[in-house]
């Protein structure tokens, strides 16, 4: 079978490679085999292929935080999934043809779900979901900053705080992407820069903004710091930019904002795993009705990694670049 392997850390293009490895044999009693139909490539597998993500295991390794798989066979203890099932799977190492996990890790998907959507819906919609319920107590009519906003988890985040009655302000590099956020719910769609907090306030009418959330580190973050209320929040969880977060202390001293941050594995881990799987089961219901999407740009097979990774690294994508390693999804 094929599987990605690193054999050092570095520009993920040079340093992954499609390899041919022994099959992974039948499922131990508790566990579950499972054919890879597609996996995306995110921000952080990027980072992880460089060396400066958060787990850098021993090498060679294989990179992968989430994918969508058919269940090939199963252990007699495994009752929750059957052969045929679509599964996610919570643990990593996914860009590879077939996976052998433990039962519990592998999540069912209702039959029917596109595979694509279904290849997106482990980390990034849960991401988005968790850090608007997580934090601070939001009620309809209350107001959101975030930036990225036209990151997967940004358009997520727009959706899911449409949903809930939430007004987002959505600050983006890419002025272009205005109409297209606010076909999604987006209420204010603005570009980041100097004066950003004085642009919201003007834009806003001065409205408070309870819950800034925020993915670009440096002085990004300092620039939803400060488009936040007194006594606000901000999340940072992640860095686009590679830097620390950035912000002047006196939006902590004088205005007690907040600023925390999230990890899904830390978010998820409060929960039982009943509580997950329900989160899960309500995710794919909102993409099988079409309420949750996220652009895919390209799809790649597993043989042409190299590629689908130097495309991953470009700015300016039309959404996600996603592998199928088993034929077209
Ligand atoms: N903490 C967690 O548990 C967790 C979970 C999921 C994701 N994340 C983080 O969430 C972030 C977004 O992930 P994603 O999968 O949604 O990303 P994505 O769909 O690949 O989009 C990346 C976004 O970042 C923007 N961007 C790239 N480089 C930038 C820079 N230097 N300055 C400002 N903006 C930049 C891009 O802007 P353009 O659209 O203009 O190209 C794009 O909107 C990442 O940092 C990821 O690590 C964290």
């Amino acid at each position: 079978m094929k599987q990605v392997l690193i054999d050092r850390y570095g520009d993920p293009w040079d340093v992954a490679r499609c390899a041919d490895v022994p099959d992974l044999g039948e499922p131990a009693s508790d566990e579950v085999v499972f054919d890879v139909l597609a996996f995306p490539i995110n921000p952080a597998d990027m980072w992880f292929c460089k060396g400066s993500y958060r787990l850098k295991p021993p090498l060679p390794a294989t990179p992968g935080a989430e994918c969508v798989g058919r269940v090939a066979a199963v252990g007699s203890a495994v009752k929750h999934v059957k052969p045929g099932d679509l599964v996610i799977n919570l643990q990593r190492e996914n860009w590879a043809q077939k996976r052998k996990v433990k039962g519990d890790d592998a999540i069912p998907l209702p039959a029917g779900i596109d595979l694509r959507q279904a290849a997106m819906v482990r980390i990034n919609p849960p991401t988005a979901q968790l850090m608007l319920s997580d934090f601070v107590d939001l009620k309809g009519g209350d107001w959101v900053i975030q930036n990225v906003a036209n990151s997967a988890v940004g358009r997520l985040l727009i959706v899911l705080a449409h949903q809930r009655g939430l007004r987002t302000v959505n600050v983006v590099r890419r002025p272009e992407l205005a109409a297209e956020l606010k076909g999604l719910g987006a209420d204010l769609v603005i570009v980041d820069g100097d004066n950003l907090a004085q642009r919201v306030a003007t834009e806003t009418a001065n409205v408070p903004i309870k819950l800034g959330v925020e993915a670009i580190g440096g002085a990004a973050t300092g620039r939803i710091v400060e488009c936040v209320a007194t006594d606000g929040t901000v999340v940072h969880y992640g860095s686009m930019s590679g830097e620390d977060p950035k912000a002047g202390r006196s939006n902590f001293i004088y205005r007690g904002v907040k600023l925390t941050g999230f990890m899904l594995g830390r978010g998820l881990s409060k929960r039982s795993p009943e509580k997950i799987r329900e989160i899960y089961a309500d995710l794919a219901a909102q993409v099988i009705a079409g309420k949750l999407h996220a652009p895919v740009d390209t799809v790649y097979p597993i043989e042409k990694i190299k590629e689908a990774l130097r495309h991953a690294d470009q700015g300016g994508r039309n959404g996600k670049i996603l592998v199928a390693p088993n034929g077209a999804v």
